[in-house]
C-alpha cells in the first residue's frame, strides 16, 4: 500500500503544475488540423452518414447516454477542439498519453475505440455532426 501511495505521488508531480492546457488539447505529436467547426449542413449531413457509415453509431450513442463507448452529446463542449480532433484520428497515443483519454479508457473497458478517421474528409464533416447534436 505505501509503495501504491508513493507512486501516485511521483505521478501526480511528474505531470508539473501549469501543463493544463496542453493536457486538454491532447499531445502535440498527433495532428489537429482544423481550427473551427464548420455549421453547413452539408457538412451536418455528410458527418451524419458518416457517423453509420463509419460504425460509429455501433459503440456512440448520440444522446448523453453511454454504450460501449462514451454518449457524445455535449461533447464538443466538454472537450477541446484540438483533443476531439486527436481522439477521432489516434486514440491509441491518446490512451497512452492524454490524461483525459486514459481515464475514458478504464470507463469504457469493453472494447478499445476503433477510430482511425481520415483527416481531410471524414474530419470536418464528423465534427460538423458532433456539434449540431450537442
Ligand atoms: C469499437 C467501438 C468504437 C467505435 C466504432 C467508435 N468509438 Fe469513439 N470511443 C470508443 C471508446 C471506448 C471511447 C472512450 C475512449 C477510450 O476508451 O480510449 C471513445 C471515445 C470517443 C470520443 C471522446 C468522447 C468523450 O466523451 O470525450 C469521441 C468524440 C468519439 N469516440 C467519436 C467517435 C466517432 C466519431 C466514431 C466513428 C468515426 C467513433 N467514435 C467510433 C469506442 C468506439
Amino acid at each position: 500500500m505505501r509503495i501504491f501511495i508513493t507512486i501516485m505521488g511521483l505521478a501526480a508531480c511528474s505531470s508539473g503544475a501549469g501543463k493544463t492546457d496542453a493536457r486538454a488539447d491532447g499531445p502535440s505529436s498527433i495532428p489537429a488540423p482544423l481550427s473551427a467547426v464548420s455549421l453547413a449542413s452539408e457538412d451536418i449531413e455528410h458527418g451524419k452518414a458518416l457517423f453509420l457509415s463509419q460504425n460509429c453509431i455501433i459503440c456512440h450513442n448520440t444522446t448523453g447516454a453511454k454504450k460501449i463507448g462514451p454518449g457524445l452529446k455535449g461533447v464538443t463542449q466538454r472537450r477541446s477542439l484540438k483533443w476531439i480532433q486527436r481522439i477521432l484520428i489516434d486514440p491509441e497515443t491518446m490512451e497512452r498519453d492524454d490524461a483525459i483519454a486514459k481515464e475514458l479508457a478504464l470507463a469504457h473497458p469493453e472494447r478499445r475505440p476503433e477510430h482511425g478517421v481520415e483527416q481531410t474528409w471524414m474530419l470536418p464533416a464528423l465534427l460538423a455532426y458532433l456539434k449540431s447534436i450537442d
